[in-house]
């Protein structure tokens, strides 16, 4: 992610403390911050927070400007790449909705040109099902505005509901999606990630080393780029992905019931997870005893079903991308599996030096040849994918 200028307004709301974290985050991953406060924000959180996280004075009165041309209700979002309001009261939701500019939060987002514009609603409630309330979030989307939440959940004032301001690093998700092309808007992206397992008897089984931090990577560049992405994921040990449905299975049986059942509709399908290609024959619902003296059992094996061959084969069949995780001879093995399973576009990758990694390198392979994707962290190099893919899909979304 390029370095960005990040104007971040913090209104009253007792989630203010969040927006301390969210600082120290962004100015982590290399973007600077200039925070601009309200008064009440400050009677939540002190600006000085916000100053030594940020490293800037922080604005709140445009009386006393931090600029010398006495502009800052101006000069702070023309320097910005992004403008974020984090938690944004239903009070500065309302003004915003209006167009009023009683302080300088109000009159820079008045200012803000066509500068992307977040919002990360904190509030109770009732006070978030308010019909003013929604009536002037409905205005902000149509004005452009992207509206971040608010999630579910425990609230500050100790009832549970919609309200809750998303999570720092859920904001800083979506601060990075402001910056992406929005070319799958209206497109619903379907995607297998992470190993399957496969038991054999109540504790063993057989799975591999996929981690699911590609399709991971996949999923959250799909939604980025606007998709709506449904993601069907194995056994992994990551989190939750910000933004996108997921449902998770354990077996490449499960795991084409659920693909099937999410395929209505379904433009692209990307199949990234590796699925075991065999299974245990019978397993066995206890424990194998090993007993002093015997042989050991021996494992027979059914092949699995091919769950990205069968949709491919589809007469409705989505745009379909397939992985290859290979071990030696990519571009050659990774053209014939494009060939035998049937699908326009087939990524193939070094299995052992992309499992579990960070970053991967991939060949991307369809009708027209072949391109190298350089090695480079999962999220930068499932961009790229998805850039490609995006520029192969029909115009035409009747
Ligand atoms: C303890 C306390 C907590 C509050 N929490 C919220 C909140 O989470 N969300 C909200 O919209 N307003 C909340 N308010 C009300 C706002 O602080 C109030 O509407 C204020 O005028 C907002 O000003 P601003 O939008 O200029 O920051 C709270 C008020 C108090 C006293």
């Amino acid at each position: 992610m390029k370095p960005r200028h990040i104007l971040l307004g913090v209104t009253g709301g007792v989630a203010a403390y969040k927006a301390c974290e969210l600082t120290r985050q962004l100015v982590k991953a290399g973007h600077t911050v200039q925070v601009v406060m309200t008064e009440a924000a400050t009677r939540f959180v002190a600006p000085m927070s916000f100053q030594a996280l940020s490293g800037r004075a922080v604005a709140v009165d445009p009386w006393q400007p931090l600029v010398a041309n006495g502009m800052d209700h101006i000069d702070l979002v023309r320097a910005a790449h992004a403008l974020v309001i984090a938690p944004a009261s239903a009070d500065f939701i309302g003004k915003a909705a209006l167009g009023l500019g009683g302080d300088l939060l109000s009159t820079l987002m008045l200012a803000r040109g066509d500068v992307p514009t977040l919002l990360a609603p904190a509030m109770n409630r009732e006070m978030w099902a308010n019909p003013a309330v929604q009536r002037n979030v409905a205005r902000l989307r149509a004005d452009g505005v992207r509206i971040a939440g608010p999630a579910r959940g425990e609230q500050a004032c100790g009832e549970v509901g919609e309200g809750r301001m998303i999570e720092p690093e859920d904001i800083a998700i979506e601060i990075d999606a402001l910056f992406q092309p929005k070319d799958l808007a209206g497109r619903k992206v379907l995607i297998t990630a992470g190993p399957t397992f496969e038991p054999w008897d109540a504790v063993r089984g057989l799975t591999n080393r996929s981690s699911g931090k590609m399709g991971w990577a996949l999923a959250r560049a799909a939604w980025e780029r606007g998709a709506e992405v449904q993601l069907v994921a194995g056994p992994t040990a990551l989190d939750e992905p910000y933004g996108v449905r997921w449902v998770g299975v354990e077996t490449a049986r499960q795991m084409r019931e659920a693909v099937q059942a999410a395929l209505p509709g379904v433009d692209v399908f990307i199949a990234a997870a590796a699925v075991a290609d065999w299974r245990p024959a019978a397993a066995q619902p206890g424990k194998l005893k090993k007993q002093s003296g015997e042989p050991p059992p021996v494992l027979y094996l059914d092949t699995n079903p091919d769950i990205l061959a069968e949709v491919a084969a589809r007469a409705d069949a989505p745009y379909c991308v397939g992985f290859a995780a290979e071990t030696d001879n990519l571009a050659a093995n990774a053209q014939a599996k494009r060939l035998r399973k049937g699908v326009p576009m087939l990524i193939g990758n070094i299995g052992p030096q992309a499992f579990g990694r960070d970053d991967n390198a991939c060949v991307l392979i369809d009708a027209n040849g072949m391109t190298e994707l350089p090695r480079m962290d999962k999220l930068a190099l499932a961009r790229r994918i998805l850039h490609e893919i995006a520029a192969r899909l029909p115009n035409d979304q009747s």
